[in-house]
């Protein structure tokens, strides 16, 4: 990457993702910055979770995608040959829309994980470490051999979150992590997101517009390409205090202010 800019941890440029023939995203550039939120908004279907699995190689996992142009992490191509995407999703977790702990204690759900990942320092240690960060830890002190699938919604949330602390990533990419939780976990999510960024890059998909407002330093608009080719792209990109009160594009204008078409 020409702008070996420490400022950024990931930067797409001409990023198009494919599922088969059809492209889902097209012609993304953006950066994003170290240590804040950053938000995508946009309408369903328009590509946002596309573009955040594209970010960690994802996608991947789905038979017949593909990404063309670069996603760079730290000034490295992820997308290059040789990179292991393992080894990109332990830097750059994820965490989803419905609440997906293991169906094994509390304990072993953030152990297990973190073994895998090569984990051979003080167990216990790590475990409370990734609970506390994840603030989860004073509910669940006592209980930590109890299964995680045992938690309320927004427990196992906040316990997914505390898995993918527990890698030590530098990233962590949230698909709608509070779409599933009542007003309560909601605010609890938002809350640790505030904290988390002291130590993490974190961006995340979301579909309420008052979330985004709320939690994010930055805010990537996303709509279909005006082409009728089915294809998403992020139309602005700034911080979100503009975006939310002086967007420039007349389309994130309508869509903050809820006027759709
Ligand atoms: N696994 C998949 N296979 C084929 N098409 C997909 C797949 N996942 C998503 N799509 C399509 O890609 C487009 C963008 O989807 P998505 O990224 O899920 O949008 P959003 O998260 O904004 O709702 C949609 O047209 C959707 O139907
Ligand atoms: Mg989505």
């Amino acid at each position: 990457m020409d702008t070996l800019d420490n400022r950024y941890v990931i930067q797409a440029r001409n990023l198009g993702i494919y599922y088969g023939d059809f492209k889902a995203v097209t012609d993304v550039n953006m950066d994003i910055e170290r240590n804040k939120i950053t938000a995508i908004i946009g309408p369903s279907g328009c590509g946002k979770s596309t573009l955040l699995r594209a970010f960690n190689r994802m996608n991947e996992l789905v038979p017949g995608a593909r990404a063309e142009g670069q996603v760079f992490f730290d000034g490295e191509d992820l997308y290059a040959k040789g990179v292991d995407p393992v080894e990109v999703r332990h830097r750059i977790g994820m965490v989803f829309q419905k609440p997906n702990p293991f169906p094994k204690s509390i304990y072993e759900n953030i152990a297990w994980g973190a073994r895998i990942h090569g984990f051979r320092g003080n167990m216990d240690k790590l475990v409370e470490h990734s609970l506390r960060q994840a603030a989860l830890w004073d509910e669940v002190k006592d209980i930590l051999h109890r299964s995680g699938l045992a938690l309320s919604g927004g427990q196992q949330q906040r316990l997914c979150i505390a898995r993918a602390i527990a890698v030590q990533p530098e990233v962590i990419l949230m698909d709608e992590p509070a779409s599933a939780l009542d007003p309560i976990a909601t605010l609890k999510i938002e809350e640790l997101m505030q904290d988390l960024k002291k130590d993490y890059t974190i961006v995340i998909v979301t579909h309420n517009m008052q979330q985004a407002a709320r939690v994010s330093d930055y805010t990537a608009m996303m709509m279909l390409v005006n082409d009728g080719s089915r294809a998403g792209t992020v139309i602005e990109f700034g911080e979100t205090t503009k975006i939310f009160t002086r967007p420039s594009d007349k389309r994130t204008e309508d869509y903050v202010t809820g006027r759709f078409g």
